[in-house]
């Protein structure tokens, strides 16, 4: 029975991904930019089973049903749709991310689903294949395909994939606050963003010309002007959250006091810079000479990480 298994990080966008164009698809809004992390992987089995009716998917060791197994069993019709079969599958995963961790689950785990999926259905895909793979069970995934800085254009079905970006070294420090579910998924949330904030048409529009400068900040080995735009595109993107109908608010009190003892810090002479995803917690991109600093300092707000940037999906067996 073909069995494969394969190893993929959560990724931290510094030019956000918020909203679809094309929700079966996956397809963005816009393009953006992240950094893949060496930390918190997710190590995911499939097995094909031709006895099987469903398909089964297994988490930390726990059986999942309802939407968890729904996503799972969707991915993989659109697997089995390119590999023309209709085996079902038992899918098992173990997941390092901390789920307080304020870590997109998501991503390292369609990322890892996707290069085990496509190895034990026979496909063999390329990287570039594998991203838009991975990108149809989750958008951020499309990234943790790719090692370190990656840009995911929005593109068409063809061409809405990621690929590797050189650019500065640079190292993200995790700030640990919440440990409460988000109380709105992001799924749900950039639909609600999408069809009743008046700021989305100029989110839309204005984060194309931010992946552009973040893009050329990256060639230049421009760590304070990737920072700036960071942390700036962070706020854009929580500000546009928080402008739908009715309001989602991702950020509680104490991160924002985080952003600003980072701001603090950076008057200070500090390279650092803060963004949040969907969720209280923050992840400060910074220096591998000011990593440690950030880290010790920003401990009193929550528990602190230094993380390294990290490779991309890696299949580890296949029989
Ligand atoms: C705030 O990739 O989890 O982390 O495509 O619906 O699965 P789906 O969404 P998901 O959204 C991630 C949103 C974000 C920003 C980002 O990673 O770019």
């Amino acid at each position: 029975m073909a069995e494969a298994s394969a190893r993929a990080h959560p990724n931290i966008a510094l030019v956000k991904y918020w909203g679809k164009r094309d929700a079966d698809l996956v397809l963005p809004v816009a393009g953006s930019l992240s950094l893949t992390l060496d930390e918190f992987p997710t190590t995911t089995t499939v097995r094909l089973d031709p006895a099987a009716v469903a398909d089964s998917f297994t988490l930390g060791g726990v059986a999942q049903q309802g939407t968890q197994l729904s996503r799972v069993t969707e991915f993989l019709d659109v697997v089995r749709e390119l590999a023309d079969s209709d085996v079902r599958a038992a899918v098992t995963s173990i997941s390092e991310i901390p789920t307080d961790a304020g870590l997109a689950s998501s991503a390292a785990g369609f990322a890892a689903l996707a290069a085990a999926a496509a190895a034990a259905y026979g496909l063999d895909l390329d990287q570039r294949a594998l991203s838009r793979l991975a990108r149809r069970g989750s958008g951020s995934a499309t990234r943790s395909v790719i090692p370190g800085l990656a840009v995911w254009h929005a593109g068409d079905d063809e061409g809405s994939f990621a690929e590797a970006v050189d650019g500065p070294e640079l190292r993200m420090v995790t700030v640990t606050l919440s440990r409460t579910p988000k109380a709105v998924s992001s799924r749900e949330a950039m639909v609600r963003t999408a069809r009743t904030s008046p700021f989305f048409p100029a989110w839309v529009t204005s984060t194309e010309e931010t992946l552009q400068e973040a893009l050329e900040a990256c060639a230049q080995g421009d760590v304070e002007r990737l920072g700036h735009l960071t942390e700036l595109h962070a706020h854009r993107m929580h500000a546009v959250i928080e402008s739908c109908d009715p309001p989602i608010r991702y950020l509680s009190p104490t991160s924002l006091e985080v952003f600003d003892e980072v701001a603090r810090m950076r008057e200070a002479g500090r390279r650092c810079y803060a963004t949040a995803d969907a969720g209280a917690n923050v992840v400060v991109l910074t220096t591998p000479e000011d990593a440690e600093h950030v880290a010790a300092e920003l401990s009193v707000h929550g528990e602190t990480r230094v993380v390294r940037p990290g490779p991309g999906v890696e299949l580890i067996s296949r029989t």
